[in-house]
């Protein structure tokens, strides 16, 4: 009891402790067999199956993950952003996409959680994801690629652009509201517990390639190497991976983002059993490839950022083979019962670690601009 004891103490002392580390998973996209939601670009193809065994180098189409220490490391996260950025330049910015958040539902909201981060690993928090095919410049946007095409809350940046343009043109990009309503969807969906400045300053990238998704988004099939490599690659450690990982809390998954290597028949995993066979009936119509069922991320309280996703990693009843993964490491495992254990720490680490994130790779005037409509790039 007492070395137990010793244990978590190290452990929450590490976590309070100047470096600032956690985990999270990103989304995936729709299997084959969903519905198109439009029928001009054809759909990219579906995730590659895990047919073989779920060892680090199993997926065949997929990119192998990056060195496990990037060469040069990213620029100083946040360098160059400051909060309250938009005082003095549009006073009412932060409010106005407030209210557009929060006339979204919840589903919605964690929608938007979800596209800040694919935001910040592709091409940095620059809006990037929100760019929509364009048939002469850019025919195959992020927005395209495989781990987007279940992204949702697009209108909702859409409707707060619009309002912050009414207000005040031309001074509010999109990328700072893309990090604001993540912002700000994390504070709703944990009754305001959660609830941090978020520096702002970022600039619209003009560049949005759909080849660019799966090399920077970790996959859900990613075990703990893999997830610390792609969250390094972002300057991100891991007790960011893992404080990030409670997104994981709220929100929902396509089937077909873990059904292949996390259910039966190809059953390698080690998830509870009970809850396997909750997932597999949920889950069943979208075993002819009819149809795409969704299951709620967090089974107890779905609608809500907290840390029952940490006690789901614990109890094996998670979705993902990358959130089964931070078991499977002395780290992240000691990180995992942290957060299982106080609420408050990891809510407060959340919230650094989305400040973190939302410091990836940001554009400046020099290589950005401030875009008039979000879904594309000002024309000259
Ligand atoms: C650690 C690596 C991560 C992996 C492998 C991962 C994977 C996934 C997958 C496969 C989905 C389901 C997509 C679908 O089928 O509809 C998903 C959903 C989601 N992810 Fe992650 N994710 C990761 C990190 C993150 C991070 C860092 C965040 C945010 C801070 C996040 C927030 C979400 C949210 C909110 C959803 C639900 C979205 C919705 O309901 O529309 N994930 N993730
Ligand atoms: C893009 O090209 C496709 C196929 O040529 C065409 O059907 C579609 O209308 C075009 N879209 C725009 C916005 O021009
Ligand atoms: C977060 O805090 C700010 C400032 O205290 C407040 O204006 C805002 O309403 C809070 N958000 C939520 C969702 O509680
Ligand atoms: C990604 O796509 C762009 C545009 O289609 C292309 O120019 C580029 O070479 C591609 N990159 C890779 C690594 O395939
Ligand atoms: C999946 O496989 C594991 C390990 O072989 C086993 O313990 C577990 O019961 C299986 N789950 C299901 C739902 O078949």
């Amino acid at each position: 009891m007492a070395t137990k004891l010793a244990v978590l103490a190290t452990l929450v002392l590490a976590l309070l402790g100047p470096v600032s580390c956690q985990q999270q998973q990103a989304g995936y996209g729709y299997g084959a067999g969903s519905p198109t939601p439009t029928s001009s670009p054809p759909p990219p193809a579906a995730y590659p199956p895990m047919t073989t065994s779920p060892t680090p180098s199993s997926p065949t189409a997929y990119p192998p993950p990056p060195p496990p220490t990037p060469s040069p490391p990213p620029p100083a996260a946040g360098a160059g952003l400051s909060v309250g950025y938009y005082k003095d330049k549009c006073a009412e910015a932060e409010t106005i996409v407030q209210e557009a958040v929060r006339a979204a539902d919840a589903g919605t909201k964690a929608g938007l959680v979800r596209l800040f981060f694919h935001d910040c690993f592709v091409q940095g928090c620059d809006a990037s994801v929100l760019l929509k095919p364009d048939n002469d410049t850019n025919p195959q946007p992020e927005m395209l690629g495989v781990p987007n095409l279940s992204l949702r809350g697009f209108e909702v940046i859409d409707a707060a652009k619009a309002a912050v343009e009414a207000r005040c043109p031309g001074v509010v990009s999109c990328a700072d509201i893309v990090a604001f309503a993540g912002r700000d969807a994390s504070a709703f969906l944990s009754g305001g517990a959660i609830n941090f400045t978020m520096p702002a300053g970022r600039y619209d990238g003009t560049v949005s390639l759909a080849n660019e998704t799966l090399p920077n988004l970790p996959p859900p099939f990613a075990d703990v190497r893999r997830l610390k490599a792609m969250f390094a690659a972002k300057g991100l450690d891991t007790v960011d991976m893992v404080a990030l990982s409670g997104a994981h809390s709220i929100g929902r998954s396509h089937c077909s983002s873990f059904s292949s290597d996390r259910l039966p028949p190809s059953n390698t995993s080690d998830m509870d059993p009970a809850f396997a066979a909750t997932l597999q009936a949920s889950c069943a119509s979208s075993a002819n490839g009819a149809a795409d069922n969704t299951v709620v991320q967090d089974y107890r309280t779905p609608d809500q950022l907290d840390n029952q996703y940490y006690r789901n990693v614990i109890s094996h009843k998670v979705l993902f083979a990358s959130d089964a993964a931070l078991l499977k490491s002395s780290d992240t495992l000691g990180l995992v019962y942290v957060a299982a254990f106080s609420q408050k720490l990891w809510q407060d680490k959340f919230g650094q670690a989305m400040v973190k994130m939302g410091g990836v790779q940001v554009k400046t005037a020099a290589n950005g601009e401030i875009r008039r409509m979000c879904g594309y790039v000002n024309k000259p």
